[in-house]
This record gives structure tokens, C-alpha cells and sequence, in this order.
């Protein structure tokens, strides 16, 4: 019984001292051995990407850049690409081509009016006559078309919307801040309620 004990003994004595070398083996061979790396790799290259990063040197591009720009002519998407230009025979078929498909309801003229209140009253005034606070204040000096000159009483929906997306004359394009719909909105509001 006792020699049995005391092989017993020793061998979980042999066997807790094994586990504790293994331990601190692994521990160790765990350690950093510098600052910069964070220990050994077992399976290299999922801790260091063989792959370039993004915004790294590489020479495998012309350029030497990693990331590189979209090809010519990418379009974000669901983007639907304007058509027409700044330049006064686009302004025609634009507005003889492009037709305001949303319903002439109250719901649109309110936003229409929120979005004009943002957009364009500062120029062309809350009435549409031209004399925005920005320019009656003298900040603004070139004078906002009236938009209830002849010319515009008689000109359609679309010859705003095209204004609007692409500017005309000094008045900077508002494209890339209003969506579609609201320039939509926004001369649907000229028309049906400045207008009228
Ligand atoms: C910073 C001032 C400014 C803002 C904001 C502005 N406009 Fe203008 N807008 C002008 C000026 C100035 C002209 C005249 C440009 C010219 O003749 O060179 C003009 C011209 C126009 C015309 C053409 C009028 C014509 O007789 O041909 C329309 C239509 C128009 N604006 C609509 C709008 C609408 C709608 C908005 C809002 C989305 C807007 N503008 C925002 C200054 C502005």
C-alpha cells in the first residue's frame, strides 16, 4: 500500500512539474520578442495579410497606389445620369423633353414650398420676384431673374428642373443638393403656387 502511495505520489509530482513546463513554454514562446509584432504566427498569414492594404505603396499600378480610382464613367448605384448640360440648347430640350411625373397634390406642393424656402428664396425672394434677402441685403450682388417674368410664366416644369440640376447663367448648379423629386417638387411649386 505505501510504495503504491508513494509511486503515486511521485508520478502526479512528475506529471504536475511536466504540465507546468509545458505551460510556461507556451507562455513564453507566447511573448512578444519585440514591441512591434504580437508574437509567433502558427498559421502565418492570417495575421499578416500577403494582400496589399489600401492605402499603401504598390508597384504593381502604374500610379503605385493600392487603391485605385472606378473606371471612367462609373455611376453610383441606382444614379440615373442628367442628360443635359449648361448650355442654352440643352436648357430648350430639357424643358421640351423632361415632364414632371409626380401627382399635383398638396402633399408635394408642401414639400416643394420647404424645399424652395431652403433653396432659392434667399435669391429669388418668397414671392419669386427676385428680391431674395441676399440680395436686397446687398450680399448677393447680380440681380435673381424674376421667376415670374414672361419668359418664365411661359416656360415649363422641365426648364426649371433643368435650371435647378445644372444652373443657368451665374446661378451655380443645386443638383448635388436637391434629389430629383424635390426639384420636381420645387418647380411644381413655382408653377402652381408663385405663379398663379
Ligand atoms: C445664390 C443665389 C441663387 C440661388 C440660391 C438660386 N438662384 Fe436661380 N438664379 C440666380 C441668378 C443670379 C440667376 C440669373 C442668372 C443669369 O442670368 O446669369 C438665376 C436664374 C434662375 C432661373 C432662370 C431664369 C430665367 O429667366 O432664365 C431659374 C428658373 C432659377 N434661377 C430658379 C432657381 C430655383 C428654383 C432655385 C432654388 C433651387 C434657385 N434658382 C436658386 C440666383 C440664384
Amino acid at each position: 500500500m505505501n510504495s503504491k502511495k508513494n509511486i503515486k505520489g511521485r508520478s502526479f509530482l512528475q506529471s504536475f512539474t511536466f504540465s507546468l513546463l509545458i505551460v510556461a513554454f507556451v507562455l513564453l514562446s507566447a511573448c512578444d520578442y519585440n514591441r512591434r509584432t504580437t508574437g509567433w504566427q502558427y498559421f502565418e498569414d492570417m495575421v499578416t495579410s500577403p494582400a496589399y492594404e489600401s492605402y499603401t505603396a504598390n508597384p504593381n499600378f502604374a500610379d503605385g497606389k493600392t487603391m485605385q480610382p472606378p473606371v471612367p464613367g462609373t455611376i453610383p448605384r441606382g444614379m440615373v445620369p442628367y442628360a443635359y448640360e449648361k448650355t442654352d440648347e440643352d436648357r430648350v430640350l430639357a424643358a421640351a423633353t423632361l415632364v414632371n411625373e409626380l401627382e399635383n397634390n398638396k402633399t408635394n406642393l408642401q414639400r416643394g414650398e420647404k424645399m424652395y424656402g431652403v433653396y432659392c428664396m434667399q435669391c429669388h425672394g418668397d414671392t419669386g420676384d427676385g428680391q431674395g434677402p441676399l440680395y436686397v441685403n446687398k450680399k448677393y450682388t447680380y440681380p435673381p431673374a424674376s421667376l415670374l417674368s414672361e419668359k418664365m410664366l411661359a416656360s415649363p416644369e422641365g426648364d426649371i428642373y433643368h435650371v435647378i440640376t445644372v444652373g443657368h447663367g451665374i446661378m451655380a448648379e443645386h443638383g448635388s443638393m436637391i434629389r430629383p423629386e424635390d426639384r420636381w417638387k420645387i418647380a411644381m411649386y413655382v408653377k402652381e403656387v408663385l405663379q398663379k
